[in-house]
């Protein structure tokens, strides 16, 4: 007899198509129709060779969530890949993807850092009226294109730096144009559309610590200037989570009167993982995911991918890996039964 899971599978790849109308009713609920009743959009990072590739992802994609991030393609490097050239080819093919199934785009990202970089940036030796001048223009450019299409943006991504005392990391814009780079970036986006909500995303500041602390303290700073940023974004590539911490620091970051969303998140996992550590990263899914549903500025929340069989872990964290809640054959981890579970509370 099938399992349960198996059967759940087998609906969300649409491979069971109309036979489970009335029979399968509650285990067919989607993901997204969840969140949206608990008042989140649910959704992922994800790659569009990929959804080329296998129908299958592109159908999960569809089917459970309602909004996405392009994984790499409308960064500087594949959207702006010489000085004079955009190419929307990189780009579009989300946003279409997206108004064809509902779904909602969170653009990434306006302004980053080396290698991320195209070299053509890195390597110029730009002053910094041309720098000025770049940046604006590129976020004229991106977000102009996509103006009410792209309901939010990652405006400025990583820009506090690992070290203590935490300072902005040294990159061609904090060293060319100084601290002010982030406030002509947010200021150059809400030009572009105004009603894009406009997003400050970082790593390792969801619980609380000193660089928690540094991303608050510039955060703050650029609300209390009027720059416009809406929104925070918490990157969450974790190992694991302090639930009561990260409440709190949510808690103080609302405060500040900006949403909350969880941009990225992913829990890896020494591969390959036992049944135990299995069952142990669906509980940190569940805790991430509960403390978000409790804190009402929490809107968003995103996953790094979808399904083990594409995920950048195992590139950049060698030795590590199965980080997402679906297994590299689409099956459902304990991961994806928790997500389910915490979304459908009443
Ligand atoms: C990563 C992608 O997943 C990789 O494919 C790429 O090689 C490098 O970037 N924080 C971010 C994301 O904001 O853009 C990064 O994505 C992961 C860390």
């Amino acid at each position: 007899m099938m399992s349960d899971l198996n059967l759940h599978v087998l609906m969300m790849l649409g491979l069971l198509g109309g036979l489970c109308v009335s029979a399968c009713a509650e285990n067919a609920v989607a993901l997204r129709e969840l969140a949206a009743r608990r008042g989140v959009l649910i959704g992922a990072a994800v790659g569009k060779h990929i959804w080329r590739a296998n129908p299958a992802y592109g159908a999960v994609l569809a089917r459970e969530f309602n909004i996405l991030t392009a994984e790499n393609d409308m960064k500087w490097r594949a959207i702006h890949p010489e000085r004079d050239r955009f190419d929307w080819s990189a780009s579009d093919p989300y946003v279409d993807f997206a108004e064809a199934h509902g779904m909602q785009v969170r653009g990434h990202t306006l302004c980053w850092h080396a290698p991320f970089n195209p070299t053509w940036l890195e390597e110029s030796g730009f002053t910094r009226v041309d720098l000025i001048g770049l940046l604006s223009n590129h976020i004229d450019t991106v977000v102009g294109r996509y103006r009410g299409r792209v309901a939010m943006w990652d405006v400025v991504n990583e820009a506090v730096a690992d070290e203590a005392p935490h300072g902005l990391r040294s990159t061609i814009w904090s060293q060319t144009l100084g601290p002010d780079y982030l406030d002509l970036a947010f200021r150059a986006a809400h030009a572009a559309d105004p009603g894009a909500t406009l997003v400050y995303n970082d790593y390792g500041g969801e619980a609380e610590c000193a660089k928690a602390d540094a991303i608050y303290a510039l955060v703050a700073s650029m609300r209390a200037r009027g720059v416009p940023v809406h929104a925070v974004g918490f990157q969450m590539h974790i190992v694991d989570i302090d639930a009561e911490s990260f409440a709190r620091n949510l808690a103080r970051f609302a405060k500040l009167g900006v949403d909350l969303h969880i941009t990225e998140l992913d829990v890896r996992l020494p591969t390959p993982p036992d049944g135990e550590a299995l069952r142990r990263q669906g509980e940190i899914y569940r805790k991430v995911l509960r403390t978000c549903l409790l804190q009402p500025a929490c809107r968003v929340i995103q996953m790094w991918g979808i399904s083990d069989a594409y995920s950048w872990i195992p590139a950049y964290f060698p030795g590590h890996g199965a980080a997402l809640p679906l297994d590299a054959d689409f099956q459902p981890k304990p991961a994806w039964l928790a997500l389910r579970e915490e979304l459908a509370v009443q």
